[in-house]
């Protein structure tokens, strides 16, 4: 038996997450393997925002995303020694027959932290593109907004778009993040807690928004909306904006806009994306050129 530390929910959480609202358990894991299972360590588990859309009872474990390594195998796919991208929860030590693997990231860039598979080379960066490429289909010089633009979806999303060839803008919650955010290229890019919205979005975007990647929802989504050129695109992300919401959030109706401007909303879900590896390896070239 080898040991696992878990983390489990202790009670639930009111507004942010706090450290009292989770609790470290210890399970032991049997060592011997069945056919196809593989028996794996965390290198590093992500905190991903997503783990909180899914309701997650007291007592119990988060489900997340953690890169690890393989210590014994009886699957062929994952042999020993090998580091995967799994989504199987904050824990230490895993068994499992290798089906919650999204990919294998042996061949990460030899430049970054192994941590980079939980970003720009994980869960987020392949929303990112994903989302970008399927939903907003964005055309060269067509402008292209991105709420959390320096988050970790919106980080990838903002880059993927500069190198499609067009004009990218953002919002972000800190003057700090603005200035980061125009060192990764974007054009323009508005403290969306001091500036007003409407104003900034225009001078942001002089003729329009074509292309709308929403992480946030709510009352900041309206008013991209009313400023989005006719044929638009809309790719619905998250809603972060209502993380702690108890009641349902109000927002403006948009459904004008919708109909004279003919605008497509979508819902993004990466979990419907059937095969993750070749947008991974997209991803992985990228950064290895760019180093
Ligand atoms: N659909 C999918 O398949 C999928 C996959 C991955 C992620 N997501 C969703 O995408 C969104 C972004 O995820 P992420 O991993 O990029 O998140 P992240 O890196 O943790 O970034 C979250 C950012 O959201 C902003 N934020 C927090 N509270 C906010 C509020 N009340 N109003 C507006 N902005 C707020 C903050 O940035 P500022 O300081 O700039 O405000 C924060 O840094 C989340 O909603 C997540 O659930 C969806």
């Amino acid at each position: 038996m080898v040991k696992s530390k878990v983390y489990v929910k202790a009670r639930e959480f009111v507004e942010n997450p706090k450290e009292e609202d989770f609790k470290v358990i210890e399970q032991n894991v049997d060592e011997n393997l069945e056919d196809e299972e593989i028996l794996t360590e965390a290198v590093c588990i992500s905190p991903d925002p997503y783990i909180r859309t899914y309701p997650t009872p007291v007592g119990s474990e988060f489900r997340a995303f953690q890169v690890a390594k393989v210590l014994k195998s009886k699957n062929k796919k994952y042999p020993t020694g090998s580091i995967v991208l799994q989504e199987i929860g904050w824990r230490t030590i895993s068994k499992s027959k290798g089906d919650a693997v999204w990919y294998r990231c042996d061949d990460l860039p030899p430049n970054e932290p192994v941590s980079v598979a939980t970003g720009a080379l994980g869960m987020p960066g392949i929303t990112a593109h994903y989302g970008l490429t399927a939903f907003c289909k964005p055309k060269p010089g067509e402008t292209v907004m991105v709420t959390t633009a320096v988050g970790a979806v919106g980080i990838i999303v903002g880059q993927i778009a500069k190198l499609m060839g067009c004009r990218v803008i953002g919002s972000c919650g800190s003057d700090e993040k603005v200035r980061f955010a125009k060192s990764l290229g974007y054009d323009a890019v508005f403290n969306y807690k001091t500036q007003d919205w409407k104003t900034a979005l225009k001078e942001a975007a002089p003729n329009g928004i074509d292309c709308y990647f929403d992480n946030v929802g709510g009352k900041m989504s309206s008013a991209v909306i009313e400023q989005m050129n006719p044929g638009g695109r809309i790719g619905v992300c998250g809603c972060i904006s209502s993380s702690n919401s108890k009641d349902i959030p109000q927002a403006p109706v948009m459904q004008v806009h919708f109909v004279y401007k003919y605008l497509m909303m979508a819902g993004i879900n990466i979990f419907t994306l059937e095969d993750k590896k070749p947008t991974y390896d997209i991803l992985n070239q990228w950064i290895k050129d760019a180093s």
